[in-house]
Formats: structure tokens, C-alpha cells, sequence
């Protein structure tokens, strides 16, 4: 199996194959996650709120993202890594947003990115696949808007915004991206999306008919997230097994019963008898 590439998803979209998409935040989530066969690693923004403890995307800078970019990169071998630029980092000057890229792709050894929005962001994406980074779009519900979406909530319910939302989706694939997320969308109109597109839609709680999906790592394995959106399926309870195993550990320390001989290295009584006679 070689390195997924973005071609190979426009490949899978045309063999009606889902694309499965993931985030991981550091080297042993990036080797795990590759071994289990996933297609797409995501260096998200939103490991602000879910390794770095902040409650929302807006305090990610390019250093944090760059810092685990390169972790990831380095435990991922079959996967594609897009890293996410975060917040203010593209609506400046475009030689900012091009250090940036430059910066998780040469250093970070990222394959792509991912950037918010819609026709507001399209002159740029074309600036920047012109430029050979190739972009992945994000749209819906977009967390580093959310002062200005008033919270985490369905996005394109209404014709209004649903029209909006095919429209962005639109200018997106006309300026070059190599796929978009969309998140929290309705299922309906998520799947009207992906059959107008040529290139692939991954969703996040967005329906069964987008071209693939994606999930935050700590949700799908239960590792730490309390805040459970709707779309999250728990696939596992890690946070469990780790109170547990700590607990474990704890009791048995208290108990001195751990470590055993087992655990502890041995020297000659020879030696011994010598340093103490
Ligand atoms: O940062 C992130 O994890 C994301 C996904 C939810 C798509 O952008
Ligand atoms: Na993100």
C-alpha cells in the first residue's frame, strides 16, 4: 500500500469507494491510526480544545499547529496529512498565509491544508494551488467563526443558507480544492452537494452520503471529551481504561506492590557483601 494521495481520493470518489478521514494530534495516534488503514490523517485546528485545553480554535497558533504537524507526520506512512492554518492566519497578507503553508508543508511535512469558507476564501485557494499547495476546503459549520455563528450549532437549514452553502461549494471546486469537509449540514443537502461535485465531500455529521467522513480521534475513541455532539459515534472508552489502569497503578504503589522482583534489577550479592561487608 502506498502514500494516499489527493488524487487517489478524487480516484475513490469516481469508484464510489468512502473516503475515511481522522484527526490525530501526535506520533503514536499518527502510527495507530495508519495501521488501522485510515485514508486521511487531519493535524486539526481542534486540538486547541481537545490536547491543549482551550474552548475553542481561536487561541491556535501556526507554532502549535507546526509542532504537531510534525509529530504526526512522522507516524504516518500509507495516510494523507492535511494540517488545518488557523485562525487569522489566511485573511492577511498573502505572503503570511503563504509562509504559513510553506511552513507546515516544508517543515511540518504536511501534504496539504485545510482553510474555512466559502467564496470569501476562493480568490485566495486559487492563489494557492497556483502556487502548488494543494487546499482542502471546510464548510458549514466552521468553528473558527463561531463568535460570529453564535455557537455550535446545524448549519443550511433555511433556503437561504442552503443555497449559500451549494454556492460556496462551488467556488471552492472552481478554485481548485481537492475536497471539502462539511460540517454539520443537513444530510439532504450534503448529499445534494457531493453529487454536484466532482471532487469528494467529507462530512462530519453531515449524512451517510458524502464521498467520506471524518471524527475527531479523543471522540471516536472516548478519550477525554466529555462534550458528545450528536454526530460523535463512541467507538471505544479509553478515558475509562485509563482511570483504571492509573487507579491500578496508584493502589499498588500505596501497597508497595508494585514493583516486584519482576520489574527490578538484580546485581551480584558478591558486589554487595563487597560495598557493605
Ligand atoms: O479541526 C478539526 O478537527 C476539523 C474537523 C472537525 C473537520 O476541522
Ligand atoms: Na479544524
Amino acid at each position: 500500500m502506498g502514500k494516499t494521495t489527493t488524487a487517489t481520493l478524487r480516484q475513490m470518489k469516481g469508484e464510489e469507494r468512502p473516503i475515511t478521514m481522522i484527526t490525530a494530534y501526535d506520533y503514536p495516534t499518527a502510527k495507530l491510526v495508519d495501521e488501522a488503514g485510515i485514508d486521511v490523517i487531519l493535524v486539526g485546528d481542534s486540538l486547541g480544545m481537545v490536547v491543549l485545553g482551550y474552548d475553542s480554535t481561536i487561541p491556535v497558533t501556526i507554532e502549535d499547529m507546526l509542532h504537531h504537524t510534525k509529530a504526526v507526520t512522522r507516524g504516518a506512512k500509507h495516510a494523507l496529512v492535511v494540517t488545518d492554518l488557523p485562525f487569522l492566519t489566511y485573511h492577511g497578507s498573502f505572503d503570511r498565509t503563504l509562509d504559513a503553508c510553506r511552513r507546515l508543508l516544508q517543515e511540518g511535512g504536511a501534504q496539504a491544508v485545510k482553510l474555512e469558507g466559502g467564496q470569501e476564501v476562493a480568490n485566495l485557494v486559487q492563489r494557492l494551488t497556483d502556487a502548488g499547495v494543494p487546499v482542502m476546503g471546510h464548510l458549514g459549520l466552521t468553528p473558527q467563526s463561531v463568535y460570529q455563528l453564535g455557537g455550535y450549532k446545524v448549519q443550511g437549514k433555511d433556503e437561504f443558507t442552503a443555497k449559500k452553502l451549494i454556492a460556496d461549494a462551488k467556488a471552492l471546486e472552481e478554485a481548485g480544492v481537492f475536497a471539502i469537509v462539511l460540517e454539520c449540514v443537513p444530510a439532504a443537502l450534503a448529499k445534494q452537494v457531493s453529487a454536484m461535485l466532482e471532487i469528494p465531500t467529507i462530512g462530519i455529521g453531515a449524512g451517510v452520503h458524502c464521498d467520506g467522513q471524518v471524527l475527531v480521534f479523543h471522540d471516536l475513541v472516548g478519550f477525554g471529551s466529555e462534550l458528545q455532539p450528536k454526530f460523535v459515534k463512541q467507538y471505544a472508552q479509553v478515558g475509562c481504561e485509563v482511570v483504571d489502569a492509573v487507579r491500578q497503578y496508584v493502589a499498588e504503589v500505596r501497597e508497595r506492590r508494585f514493583p516486584t522482583a519482576e520489574h527490578s534489577y538484580k546485581m551480584d550479592d558478591s558486589v554487595l557483601a563487597r560495598l557493605y561487608g
